[in-house]
């Protein structure tokens, strides 16, 4: 786990991208009840880090994905990415902020009436960027980054592929440069065929540069090839974390033991896939 400071001053290549401390998350239920969905939630990410989040439907996965993305407040506790508070940040919007997402479903991520080239510059002119010279260039380079012609700039969504689209997601989560992308369920609707392709880009882009990925999902063997730490959440609680390997190896929770049990043994050919795919 990455160090905070070094010999007590703080370092900003060591410094953690991600820091939840003491995280805790409520809904409002009218009536003026509210419904705690995570509780103590303490997770930190490293600069260049995979870090899975696993756990059934319901247990908050998203709530955290949310959070990070400064559209859930704290009740309790808070979170920090590159050393501000995610609270304070969301209030200053001349600049993209330095966290992107990456959503399930790309069908829902992007505004059908809006172009390609039009939503993958969406994180720049919705920080106030508005359209500059130069932006064509920007749309066909994200566009070749993720492996598409620079053509589809001037597609709408329902012309693409669910896989084609997920890169445009992909590219879009990158165009701002940013130090973290939560990964919500990247590939969970995504055909069997173009999953590894996905993962591997995903791989492919953190190589190259120190991209952090907060990864939600709850397929575990997609968890095991991507991630380098994992939280178990269970009924919004972290029940237990470590390294993928010691985590898959010798579970200590019995939750994290009837979740490893339930895999289908898909493991060796998911890995196949992502070293075939291009
Ligand atoms: N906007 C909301 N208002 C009220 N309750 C919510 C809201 N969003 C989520 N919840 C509740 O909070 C809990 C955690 O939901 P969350 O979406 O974080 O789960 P999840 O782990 O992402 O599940 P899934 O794997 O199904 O996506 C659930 O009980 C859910 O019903
Ligand atoms: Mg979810």
């Amino acid at each position: 786990m990455a160090e905070n400071t070094v010999e007590g001053t703080a370092s900003p290549t060591r410094r953690n991208v991600l820091r939840i401390e003491d995280l805790a998350i409520d809904y409002r239920q009218g009536f003026g009840r509210t419904f705690r969905a995570v509780q103590g939630i303490t997770l930190d990410i490293a600069p260049g880090e995979t870090v899975g989040l696993v756990g059934e439907s319901g247990s908050g996965k998203s709530t955290i994905g949310n959070a990070v993305l400064g559209l859930q407040p704290p009740a309790e506790g808070s979170v920090q990415v590159l050393g501000e508070d995610v609270a304070l940040r969301g209030r200053r919007s001349h600049e993209p902020g330095p966290v992107q997402v990456v959503l399930q479903n790309p069908y829902r991520a992007f505004n059908p009436f809006k172009s390609i080239a039009w939503s993958l510059l969406e994180p720049l002119t919705a920080a106030g960027g508005g359209a500059k010279p130069g932006r064509d260039g920007l749309v066909s380079a994200a566009l070749a980054g993720v492996g598409l012609d620079p053509s589809y700039a001037r597609r709408y969504p329902r012309e693409l592929s669910g896989g084609q689209l997920q890169r445009v997601a992909i590219a879009r989560s990158l165009i701002s440069d940013p130090a973290l992308i939560v990964c919500d369920e990247p590939v969970s609707s995504l055909d069997a065929s173009v999953c590894g392709q996905v993962l591997n880009l995903l791989t492919a882009k953190q190589r190259e540069r120190e991209l952090a990925y907060l990864f939600i999902s709850h397929d575990m063997n997609v968890v095991r090839l991507m991630c380098d730490r994992v939280y178990v959440l269970y009924r919004g609680r972290i029940v237990e974390q470590g390294s993928t390997e010691k985590v898959f190896a010798d579970p200590q929770h019995e939750y994290t033991r009837k979740l490893i049990a339930a895999i289908p043994d898909r493991a060796e050919s998911l890995r196949q896939r992502a070293a075939n795919a291009v």
